[in-house]
């Protein structure tokens, strides 16, 4: 397997070096436009293999894309991150070009790449992916859910005090403080629903925590976080590459699921060799269903921006 990461970032390289330390891939191409940077945080990753065991090799590039060639999936984390009170949004502006420039060279040099899309705002740039490569539906998947989710069971271990590893849970809808909508419903310690042991008004508070889990970071480090983005990315990259037909909320392309037409946003997925094998359509509440159309209605609209922005 070979796996490229775009954008030598804090995101960019944890999301490389949690790859490399789950020991699946055979190469890992960092590539990023600031001359030397990737090679230097490759070298530097490298220089843990023999502590951290693992046999997967770290390449740096100075946006030199024939190195990327044939990948088998790509990640891409280019452009600026959120400071903080700034929503992901807002990045549209820089983030639009540069994503649409990264995805141009990819394909190029690696025609049959699954494409995974971290940078913001995640589910737009997801879109414009799609609308800038024509790439089959099942290799563009946008990286929010997965993420969401871990901050969700996070905040859920929190409020049980119990380890994260003993709950379930999972985060569906945009990638936005806004849009997210934890499915508290179906989210349970072992087996047994979390409402067994947490007040409505506790599972409210998980709720909205989880929401603003990006922001609540942006505003303690100054910039946005990069552990649980790169863990989560490696996740994917994972069962992409084992082909482990394990569930995770992504954000993909609909055609009528959920009632909803040309646009990606967070939904169960089944990921495999083909990357997206299947999109699940679990039955949901009103109150979800409800939050899950309000939450595309606002995807929309930052996708409208694109049109403005002449893109595609
Ligand atoms: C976050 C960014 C990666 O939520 O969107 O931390």
């Amino acid at each position: 397997m070979k796996i490229t990461v775009v954008g030598a970032g804090a995101v960019g390289a944890s999301c490389a070096e949690y790859i490399a330390i789950k020991n699946f891939a055979s190469e890992v191409v960092l590539l990023d436009i600031k001359e030397n940077y990737a090679e230097g945080k490759a070298m530097d990753l490298m220089q843990t293999a023999s502590l951290n065991h693992f046999d997967t090799r770290i390449i740096g590039s100075t946006n030199d894309y024939a190195k990327t060639k044939n990948s088998n999936i790509a990640v891409i984390t280019s452009g600026i991150p959120r400071k903080p009170g700034m929503t992901r949004e807002e990045l549209i502006g820089i983030n639009a070009g540069i994503v649409k420039e990264v995805s141009k060279n990819l394909i190029q040099h690696s025609p049959e790449v699954i494409i995974i899309i971290v940078s913001n705002p995640m589910d737009t740039m997801t879109y414009l992916t799609h609308k800038i490569t024509g790439l089959p539906k099942n290799r563009i998947i946008g990286m929010g859910g997965a993420l969401d989710s871990a901050r969700f069971k996070y905040r859920l271990s929190e409020a049980l005090g119990c380890p994260a590893s003993d709950v379930s849970g999972m985060v569906i809808g945009g990638h936005s403080d806004k849009g997210m909508v934890p499915l508290i419903r179906l989210a349970t310690r072992n087996s047994v629903n979390v409402s067994e042991f947490l007040s409505k008004e506790r599972l409210e508070k998980v709720k909205q925590d989880t929401k603003v889990g990006g922001a609540t970071l942006t505003s303690m480090l100054g910039t946005s976080a990069w552990y649980a983005p790169g863990a989560a990315v490696s996740s994917l990259v994972h069962a992409i590459s084992c082909d482990q037909k394990k569930i995770f909320p992504c954000s993909v392309m609909l055609d009528g699921e959920y009632g909803l037409h040309d646009l990606t946003i967070g939904v169960p997925v089944v990921l495999g060799k083909h990357g997206v094998e299947k999109i699940m359509e679990i039955e949901l509440s009103e109150e979800e269903k409800a939050q899950l159309l309000n939450s595309a209605e606002a995807v929309k609209k930052t996708n409208n921006t694109l049109a403005e922005m002449n893109l595609f």
